[in-house]
Order: C-alpha cells, then structure tokens, then sequence
C-alpha cells in the first residue's frame, strides 16, 4: 500500500534554474460526498465525483532558482493582476507540502492563475485551483526526477491537491474518481484520488451536468467550519458507515447502468450533506428557496417525462443537473424555460464528464 512517507523524495539527479508550466485543472461534482475529515486532510468517509470539462482552472508556475534563505518566494497573479488576497491560501499550501517537495525554498515562483468560469459565480475554484497547482509543481519535481513514473506523478499530484483542498484532489483524473479508503475498491487510498476501477456503463457516457447559479454570495459558513463541525456531530458515525454502503451501491450502478437506481443515490446523498449541516451545533442552511424550486421541479419533470434527470448539491445553494446525453436537448429545453428563471440573472453553465488535469504548454 502507498504510504504517505513514498512520496518524501529521498535525491534528484538533475538541476533546472528556471523554466515555466501551464496546466488546466477541471472542477468536480461530487456523487458520495465528503464532509467531515480527520487530521491532516484524511477524509472521515471515502467520496466518488465525475470530473467535469469546461469548469476549470489555468494555471502557469514560472520558478527562477535563488538563494536558499529559509522562506518561500512567490507572486500570486489572477488574470495577470496581483491578487494579495489568495496569498495566504498558498502561503499555507506550500508550508503544508514542503516536506513533499524539498525545493520549494530553493526557486521563486510566479503562480498566474485564471478561471473559465465568473469568479463571482459561487462556484468552488479551490478544488480546480489547488489541482492545477498541484500538477504544475508535479512537473517541476519531473524535471529535477525525469525517472518519474506516471503513476507516481498523478498519485503525488492528487495527494499534494489533497493537502491544499480535500475535493481537489478528485480534479487530477478523469472520469470518475475515487478518494478515501473503501473496502470494496481496489487501490482506493485515504491519501489520493484513484480512478473508478471497473468498466463505466455507455450509459454514463459524456454524462451531462448544468450548474445552475442559484446564489452567487458569500457562504455565511464555510466548508472548513462544515467539516469541522461533523466532530462531535451527532449523527457522524452513522453518516460515514452511510457513506461507505453508498459507494458500494453505486459502484454496481456505474457498472451496470441502472440510471433509476443512480438518482436515489445521488440525490440522497446531496440531501444528506445537508441533513448533516441542519444538524449540526450551530446549525446552518445553504440552501435558498430557489433550491428548492428548482429540486421540486426536476422531481415534477422526472414523473412526466420519466427522464432520469437528478440534482445534486455542494456546500452552497446551487444547483447541479446531472443526465444522460442522449437526453440534452429535452432537459436543456426544460433548464431554459422553467430553471433559468430562479438562477441569478438566469445564468447557468453547461458542463459535461472529463478528463482531469491537461498540461497546456511547457
Ligand atoms: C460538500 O474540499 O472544499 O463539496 O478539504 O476543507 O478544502 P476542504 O473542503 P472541500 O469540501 C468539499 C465538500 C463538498 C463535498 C465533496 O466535494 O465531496
């Protein structure tokens, strides 16, 4: 088994003074979701997530060798404007990855990072974000080890996202991936994301998802407090025993196809995540009414059209229509006239299943 300590390089053989990388990293939506971990950003329940397409981050990492002087150096451009803001996230992302990548001291780094979705839509970035990040210094760890396998590449990559954002270390890979110990998945790992192992029913090709951008706002509490809060929750252990037996049954339904089955999962599971935030001490709603509208009328257009269309739900009020391909033109035509409506300014992005992190130029 792959242990944390496998990814402490022990020597590298080559040098490189300067030099410069671009990745794009997608975002991902969640099935079985992940809330609450344990120290050290292990999750509390094992989580499997389609990766999406068009939702990403691009990031480049310039890195110019310097004198060693015991900090790190870097400039944090978004859109190619200095961003004092997200420095801290990084500065602590670094601090939490040195013991990985023992060169970070030794080089200062211009991070220029952009997204290709508004950053003003409540949608989560950190997942992309941290995954894009994370290949990038990949690449530069390749250059100094060029022995380096794939494997060890795209494993290391999630585990270093891991450490920035949980989620974001489900961005690596596509199609579907799985994090977090699970008796019934080979390979599965608490410390990275792994592929979805078995053959993926056609059913679930190219399988769509339209973010509707329910709630653009400030979440008033954010995942971290969400996730901390699962300790002395209640309902908690129940909730990751729950979280185990879903991912078994869904599991069977990616492999078999059963789209019935597949909406009961997935949308018991964005419901329970909830249920977990309503119920924790304090308690908190993410939800908005236009949540619920949009939940209740999927349910309405499933009975009549008997397409199996379903929601899910990440840590905020918008809403993610997952279907099949084959059905796009019906429900995009359901989305427009009667969804679009309680989005704000009727906005919602048209994503599908991909493939994971792209190296774009190096
Ligand atoms: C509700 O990955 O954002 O989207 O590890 O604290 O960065 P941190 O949390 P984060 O949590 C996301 C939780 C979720 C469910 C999921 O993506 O599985």
């Amino acid at each position: 088994m792959v242990q944390t300590q496998d990814f402490i390089p022990s020597s590298y053989s080559q040098t490189s003074d300067s030099g410069q990388f671009t990745w794009s990293a997608p975002s991902n939506i969640a099935l079985v979701k992940y809330w609450g971990k344990k120290a050290n950003q292990i999750p509390a329940n094992p989580s499997v997530s389609f990766t999406l397409s068009h939702c990403k981050t691009i990031t480049t990492l310039a890195f110019e060798k310097k004198q060693n002087d015991g900090n790190f150096s870097f400039d944090l451009l978004f859109e190619g404007k200095p961003k004092e803001d997200f420095k801290p996230k990084i500065q602590k992302f670094l601090e939490r990855v040195e013991p990985y990548l023992p060169f970070l001291k030794d080089y200062h780094f211009t991070i220029d990072t952009q997204n290709t979705f508004p950053h003003s839509s409540g949608i989560a970035s950190s997942a992309s974000g941290m995954a894009a990040l994370a290949v990038n210094f990949m690449s530069l760890e390749r250059l100094l080890n060029p022995e380096m396998t794939e494997e060890y590449f795209c494993q290391k990559a999630s585990f270093l996202a891991r450490l920035g954002s949980g989620s974001a270390c489900r961005s690596v890979k596509g199609k579907v991936v799985v994090w977090g110990a699970h008796a019934n998945t080979e390979t599965s790992s608490d410390l990275f994301g792994v592929e979805f192992p078995k053959d993926i029913h056609p059913n679930f090709n190219n399988y769509q998802d339209t973010i509707l951008l329910v709630d653009k706002g400030e979440k008033q509490v954010s995942s971290t407090v969400g996730h901390d809060l699962m300790h002395d929750h209640p309902f908690a252990e129940k909730r990751f025993a729950q979280a185990h037996q879903n991912l078994d049954k869904i599991s069977e339904v990616l492999h078999n196809g059963n789209l019935e089955e597949f909406v009961k999962i997935v949308e018991s599971e964005a419901l329970t995540l909830h249920a977990m935030m309503m119920t924790s001490m304090p308690y908190f709603i993410l939800m908005k009414p236009n949540t619920l509208e949009i939940i209740n009328k999927i349910w309405k257009f499933r009975s009549e059209t008997k397409i199996p269309v379903c929601f899910t739900l990440d840590a905020g009020a918008n809403v993610h229509v997952l279907y099949p391909e084959q059905t796009k033109e019906q429900v995009l035509a359901f989305i427009e006239s009667e969804l679009a409506m309680h989005c704000q300014n009727n906005q919602y992005i048209v994503d599908q299943m991909g493939f994971g992190a792209e190296l774009i130029a190096h």
